[in-house]
């Protein structure tokens, strides 16, 4: 597997500002592929195994399933634009400590109380720093957004150093993540702009789908309680 996933001279293209070689471009440019594409395969892994476990110790996955991805660097140019930072390609390390989503993973949970449930199991691990947790199932987004976002930092261990490096992870429900992909994909077709009625329908449907997690969550405990495999946590 490669980890070149930038390429200097298309990066140069776009931003023709850039005042080093294409050289320096490319070398600085693959730390960032190596740290966060490490990151991401790091957690990942770490992700799957709690599964495993969780399989193990109480007869249920639950996590449905992992995506990863890395942030492209013109959408790292554009948010970190929106930030505030001047010049960014010609200031990547002030870009770096900053823009904390460059590595982003979704972990995407059968049930809501599972979000919570591996979120502390996974912030409770020696080698995981916790830097920020926004709480948007307790406090959903006025867009009707639910959705636990916890930034942490993780070590990634190169030749002669360590580095700790940030991904963001968002825990999902399967219709919490339903919800998220369809009203991304909606409003992204209308470049952003939806109508009143549009946003206040898509509102009542995450609501309608936050009853349905209650509903199926409350199932769920029914048809366990008879399940002698299953181990109550
Ligand atoms: P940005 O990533 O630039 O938005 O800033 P941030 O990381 O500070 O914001 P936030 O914690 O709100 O997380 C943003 C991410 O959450 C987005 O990239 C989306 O993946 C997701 N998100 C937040 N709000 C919404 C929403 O209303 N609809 C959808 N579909 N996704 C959202
Ligand atoms: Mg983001």
């Amino acid at each position: 597997m490669s980890f070149r996933y930038y390429y200097a001279d298309q990066i140069r293209q776009k931003r023709p500002e850039y005042k080093g070689t294409d050289e320096q471009l490319q070398s600085t440019i693959d730390d960032i592929s190596i740290l966060y594409g490490a990151a991401l395969r790091e957690m990942e892994t770490k992700l799957q195994i709690l599964s495993d476990d969780f399989d193990k110790t109480h007869a249920y996955m639950p996590i449905h399933h992992i995506q990863t991805r890395l942030k492209s660097i013109d959408s790292i140019m554009e948010k970190a634009t929106r930030y505030g930072i001047k010049d960014p390609i010609n200031n990547l390390d002030q870009v770096r400590r900053e823009i904390l989503d460059i590595a982003g993973v979704r972990v995407v949970c059968n049930y809501e109380e599972d979000l919570h449930t591996m979120s502390s199991i996974l912030l409770s691990q020696e080698d995981i720093e916790l830097i920020r947790i926004k709480d948007y199932c307790r406090n959903p987004k006025e867009s009707g957004y639910r959705s636990l976002h916890v930034v942490v930092a993780l070590p990634v261990y190169l030749v002669n150093k360590k580095k700790m490096v940030p991904v963001e992870i968002q825990f999902r429900s399967i219709t919490m993540d339903a919800w998220a992909c369809l009203e991304h994909e909606l409003r992204y077709k209308n470049k952003g702009k939806l109508s009143e009625e549009t946003v206040n329908t898509l509102k009542e449907c995450a609501e309608t789908l936050h009853n349905v997690d209650e509903k199926m969550s409350r199932v769920r405990h029914e048809v366990l309680k008879y399940d002698s495999k299953y181990s109550d946590y």
